[in-house]
């Protein structure tokens, strides 16, 4: 694994101490996660015209909520301002959406490019920008994932990102379809958005 850190952090905080303060959110096995999301974006940045260190960045801190508790999730929610509505989902979806919360709390970034990106990166929408592409599917074919299509996810992702996008939505809309669970509205419009093959 290569020694990670940024060049710019868009942050009063320096890589070290974005890197420090990440380490501490999370166990080791969602750090190198991180760090797999990491690279993995930088690589479909390079592969996009896209600034890679700031897929990097965004790419690394995607997760940095992941591992907050529901009740601070919960509490967050009703005291800043967030859809109410949100309290009908979990933390599946709370660690992007409310993560940015945290991620600027924490981490000082307040670059709204990263933010949209973070605030994307478990819901996708029918609005994505380049680095929120970039980082929904880095998280999803990261070099640790071992789901089986996962091969054909990072073969299609890599040659199109927006087929990419695409592929990912219609794997997690048929998972959540099969395992009945409730799909939270962007991610059904998402995927009537990026998925559906023209004919
Ligand atoms: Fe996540
Ligand atoms: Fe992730």
């Amino acid at each position: 694994m290569e020694k990670i850190s940024f060049k710019k952090t868009y942050s009063p905080l320096n890589s070290e101490e974005i890197i420090a303060k990440q380490k501490a959110m999370m166990d080791q096995k969602r750090f190198e996660h991180c760090i797999g999301v990491s690279e993995t974006s930088k690589k479909l940045a390079r592969l996009n015209n896209y600034d890679e260190d700031k897929a990097a960045l965004a790419g690394f801190i995607h997760d940095y909520a992941k591992q907050i508790p529901n009740e601070e999730f919960i509490k967050v929610i009703k005291e800043e301002n967030f859809d109410p509505d949100l309290l009908n989902y979990n933390r599946a979806i709370w660690h992007g959406i409310v993560g940015t919360y945290f991620i600027k709390r924490d981490l000082k970034i307040e670059d709204e490019e990263i933010l949209t990106a973070i605030y994307r990166h478990t819901t996708a929408d029918s609005e994505m920008t380049t680095l929120d592409k970039i980082v929904f599917v880095a998280d999803f074919i990261e070099p640790q994932r071992s789901f089986p299509g996962v091969e054909e996810a990072r073969k299609v992702a890599f040659n199109n990102l927006d087929e990419g996008v695409g592929f990912e939505l219609a794997h997690t809309l048929d998972f959540l379809v099969k395992n009945r669970q409730k799909i939270y509205p962007k991610t059904l419009k998402a995927y009537n958005k990026w998925a559906i093959k023209n004919n």
